[in-house]
């Protein structure tokens, strides 16, 4: 079966409109004032960057490229990046921001502080499900930023970049080790196969990333969320490996976040000290874009682990579609 995705599932007129203009080459409206965090512009601009990786089953691979499509993107962005640039709050404090990243709050109160001590199976599948929209693509959008770097910081970012691509190995890909983890959770490992019952906020942090690498003039930004990311996994990646072996995981399951527990701890410093600080010793105007890089993404991390975790205080599933039962884990 072919692994190229399907157009997704329309949320509202602006998904609509993508979607039919690359099924039936319909003419795109404009966009207009939608909502910046509505699921209907998630939806419409992931379809246009999709154009830029994988594509979708049944579209000519030249739309990428499509002058009306690029337009039409640009204005989705323009709605996404004001509301991002407005709801951040700024300045040019690198090492600021980024130390403030180590420091955990006492009790955690994210996703996987939840799911490490009281998570149950089912919730951990839907992260798994909310996650794979990125992991599916893991290490794809910031490969992007690799031409706009020189020196230091462009030889450290293919470094960490080489790792994420599983140092040669396709088997190691980490990528592929998520759709390891997918299949050993009784899950479907097709690339973005859950993607319609995915809602925006996790979108949202896809797009951020595909936005910052497409960019140039967002370099900055994309090293910033980069480091961001990979500050916060290793943590992260401990406590969901703590929820599996709680709940009877093997290595079946636990391998994608032990990888990435020693990995990002190495990532973390590389991006610091030789990506960042090459960077901005060549460019030091950029500070207040990778501030913004690292803003942004705890800020649409911050929306989606309110968005699990108010579903789940709720009694509710956290996806759009509950997924199937399953017995527990391998
Ligand atoms: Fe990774
Ligand atoms: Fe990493």
């Amino acid at each position: 079966m072919s692994d190229t995705p399907v157009l997704p599932r329309p949320r509202g007129p602006l998904s609509e409109a993508v979607t039919e203009a690359l099924r039936d080459n319909a003419s795109l409206p404009p966009v207009g004032d939608p909502d910046p965090v509505g699921e209907d512009l998630a939806v419409a601009l992931h379809t246009c960057y999709e154009l830029h990786y994988q594509g979708f089953r049944g579209v000519d691979p030249e739309r990428e490229w499509d002058p009306p499509l690029l337009e039409f993107r640009r204005g989705l962005e323009r709605v996404f990046l004001a509301h991002l640039r407005e709801s951040v709050p700024g300045g040019d404090d690198v090492a600021g921001v980024l130390d403030e990243l180590l420091v955990e709050p006492v009790p955690g109160t994210g996703v996987s502080h939840f799911l490490r001590d009281k998570g149950e199976w089912w919730q951990l599948r839907e992260y798994f499900a909310h996650r794979s929209v990125y992991h599916h693509k893991e290490a794809d959008p910031h490969a992007w930023v690799i031409p706009r770097l020189r020196g230091t910081a462009k030889a450290a970012l293919v470094a960490v970049e080489y790792d994420e691509f599983g140092g040669g190995l396709g088997e190691r890909i980490h990528a592929k080790l998520y759709a390891d983890l997918l299949r050993a959770s009784g899950m479907d490992e097709h690339y973005l196969h859950y993607f319609d019952d995915v809602p925006a906020p996790v979108i949202a942090v896809v797009n951020l990333m595909s936005m910052l690498g497409l960019h140039r003039a967002l370099r900055g930004g994309m090293v910033g969320h980069f480091a961001a990311a990979e500050i916060t996994t290793a943590p992260s990646a401990q406590r969901i490996e703590q929820a599996l072996r709680r709940l009877g995981g093997s290595a079946a399951t636990t391998h994608f976040f032990t990888e990435h527990i020693e990995a990002d701890a190495v990532h973390e410093q590389v991006l610091r000290h030789d990506v960042i600080g090459d960077l901005l010793d060549r460019e030091p105007e950029l500070a207040a874009d990778v501030v913004f890089g690292v803003q942004a993404t705890e800020l649409l991390e911050a929306r989606f682990g309110a968005h699990v975790l108010d579903a789940w205080a709720a009694g509710r599933s956290s996806l759009l579609r509950a997924l199937p039962d399953h017995p527990g884990p391998s």
